[in-house]
């Protein structure tokens, strides 16, 4: 949530700044600005709306300077205007900050500043933080030795409650840069003679390859020189520099129109990358190198607890799933934000695992931190190499799937199924599972990846199928077992791109509620699966077609629905059980982006939305 980029080089630093904050718009798109030291100034553009019109208000500003900040705003305290927009000013001009968080104390800080002659243009705790910097910049001179600028955020920062990454330009040092961090990411990137911050790689992997990942409690001081690590506690610390494996051309759009539709299109690679070196040499079982639990421990475990929060949270329901059928071991799954503060008593012999894409959504991290706090060993699925929640992690599995720009998750979604899969196949192997069906499993998720290019061929069938129904205000989405929380999935990625109301319920439910939807007018998308329970899908399905409920079913291959009964048929290979969720989800995220293409919505970035939400 919001997007950070900071430059100290030799280069003009505004077009730098704007070419990541382009990068980074999908963290935030509401207001964007940017700021920079020259002729004894801090120049600062700023505006409301997309990076876009920035870059034209940029344009006829003349920002020559080499050291700058900028900012992509994902609104929390205060209206969608060029006043809350970032970087945000002191009162006595001499400070700039870009902030990305929540300062809960805002309030008393502005009270006690206002006291003390400090004006504020905005409604933001940004200004406020960035007034207190100030205030302690003007009230004692540093020691011999450090520098004032430096010792004055930090001292500031020892008073905030709440989140931040923030970035700070000072008048008097106009070729620096104090950068800091609690549960907010930020990264420097080490350029020849040059450094970039950013919240987000993508925004600096075009330049250097070479980063530091910034720890919570972090400050850096960047300089043309060089830069420097401490702590709050004004400890230094030796920095890092870690490698990013994946390019610039990763994270561009290519000939696809949206990322969202290029990452649909990527899965079967996806897929592939995740797997890759992770099945037993006899190809009977998966094989987990950064786990950090043996065999045996893992044999020992009497019950998983799965967290994360939306669509990553859908994939913890299908692990449940498999877990369960395969391994035979009881699984929980829970909301990531209900956890962390419920209090929920953890038994000693369960196994903690949360999943996030991005490794830096809040609520994610603070039910890992609440897990380890009661003593249990946490593992995660996450995406994002070096995030914060694979670095608090106690091991984990990285998904290897690139960058996921678009703010609909997609190819994120399906790694963490296959993960979950082969997490399952793992515990089951170390418990019932046969060695000929672990090779059966094994070789069912290797052929994951052509399965759903198979699907993907059925894009313009699809997309003809949208736009039959994009016109809808309601949508049901069905599903039974494995595929119920595809049906949740359906109906989150077709409400958060198309803003079409979609529900999603276990098909069975249908009768206890969500029946009185049914008319002409609200299509239901039923998964039917071929299997034990194809009967009674049949049964539900007639029961929406006698209140004239139009239904476009999703079938595998063999499944033979009565003639007429549905209104559009998808048909889907036939596949494993636990490769189905995998080669199911592909034609409701294409259902969704075509129906929202058809309404024109703005896929990649929908209204109110912003990928990786690291507030609560
Ligand atoms: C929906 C979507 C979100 C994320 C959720 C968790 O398409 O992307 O629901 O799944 O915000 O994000 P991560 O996985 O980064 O923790």
């Amino acid at each position: 949530m919001c997007g950070i980029v900071g430059y100290v080089g030799k280069q003009k630093a505004a077009p730098l700044i704007l070419e990541g904050l382009k990068r980074l718009e999908y963290r935030g798109y509401d207001s964007a600005g940017v700021c920079v030291a020259q002729g004894g100034q801090l120049e600062v553009v700023k505006k409301a709306g997309r990076v876009e019109i920035l870059a034209k208000e940029v344009a006829v500003h003349r920002l020559a300077g080499t050291t700058g900040i900028g900012h992509t705003r994902w609104a929390t305290h205060g209206g969608v205007t060029d006043a809350n927009a970032h970087p945000h000013l002191s009162s006595d001009g001499k400070f700039a900050l870009i902030h990305n968080g929540v300062i809960e104390n805002y309030a008393q800080m502005k009270t006690f500043l206002a006291r003390r002659g400090f004006t504020f243009q905005s409604e933001t705790d940004t200004e406020v933080l960035c007034n207190l910097i100030a205030y302690h910049y003007g009230k004692e001179p540093a020691a011999p030795g450090q520098s004032r600028f430096l010792e004055s955020v930090r001292k500031s920062l020892r008073h905030v409650e709440g989140t931040y990454g923030i970035a700070v330009l000072c008048l008097d040092a106009p070729g620096e840069i104090v950068a800091a961090r609690l549960a907010s990411p930020l990264i420097l990137g080490v350029g020849d003679g040059e450094f970039i911050l950013a919240s987000d790689a993508s925004a600096l992997v075009s330049h250097t390859q070479n980063v530091v990942y910034l720890k919570d409690g972090e400050l850096a001081h960047v300089t043309p020189r060089g830069f420097a690590l401490s702590t709050l506690d004004d400890v230094d610390v030796s920095p890092v520099v870690d490698r990013i494996t994946w390019s610039a051309a990763d994270a561009d759009r290519g000939k696809f129109p949206h990322f969202m539709l290029k990452e649909i299109f990527e899965q079967p690679a996806a897929l592939e990358n995740a797997m890759r070196g992770r099945f037993s040499a006899d190809g009977s079982t998966a094989n987990f190198g950064g786990l950090n639990i043996t065999a045996d421990e893992l044999a020992r475990v009497e019950r998983f607890m799965f967290c994360a929060c939306g669509t990553a949270w859908h994939a913890c329901l299908v692990t449940e799933h498999l877990i369960e059928r395969f391994a035979r071991v009881p699984v929980e799954v829970d909301y990531a934000s209900e956890f962390r503060y419920r209090n929920s008593p953890l038994d000693p012999h369960t196994l903690f695992f949360v999943i996030s894409q991005s490794g830096e959504t809040i609520d994610t991290l603070a039910a890992l931190r609440e897990a380890k706090r009661k003593g249990h060993r946490v593992l995660a699925i996450n995406n994002a190499v070096g995030s914060s929640i694979a670095r608090e992690a106690d091991g984990g599995i990285y998904q290897h799937v690139g960058p996921e720009i678009g703010v609909a998750s997609t190819k994120a979604f399906t790694s963490q199924l296959l993960l979950g899969a082969m997490i399952a196949l793992y515990v089951a192997r170390l418990r019932d599972l046969s060695f000929n069906d672990g090779v059966e499993y094994v070789n069912a998720l290797k052929s994951a990846p052509d399965l759903v290019r198979q699907v993907l061929k059925q894009a313009p069938r699809i997309k003809a199928i949208a736009k039959r129904y994009a016109q809808s205000r309601d949508m049901l989405f069905l599903g039974r077992l494995a595929l119920f929380p595809l049906a949740l999935e359906g109906a989150l990625k077709l409400k958060e791109i198309s803003y079409i109301h979609a529900e999603g319920y276990p098909a069975a439910e249908m009768k206890h509620g969500p029946i009185a939807l049914i008319s002409e007018h609200c299509p239901t998308v039923f998964f039917a699966p071929k299997g034990e329970l194809f009967n009674k899908l049949v049964s539900s399905m007639q029961e929406i077609k006698a209140r004239k409920g139009p239904i476009i079913a999703i079938v595998t291959e063999g499944a033979d629905l009565p003639k007429g009964l549905a209104n559009e048929v998808i048909t889907l290979p036939a596949c494993h059980e636990a490769v189905l969720p995998i080669v199911a989800s592909i034609p409701v995220q294409l259902l969704s982006y075509y129906i929202a293409v058809e309404r024109g919505c703005d896929v990649d970035k929908p209204r109110n939305l912003a990928k990786s939400v690291t507030v609560e």
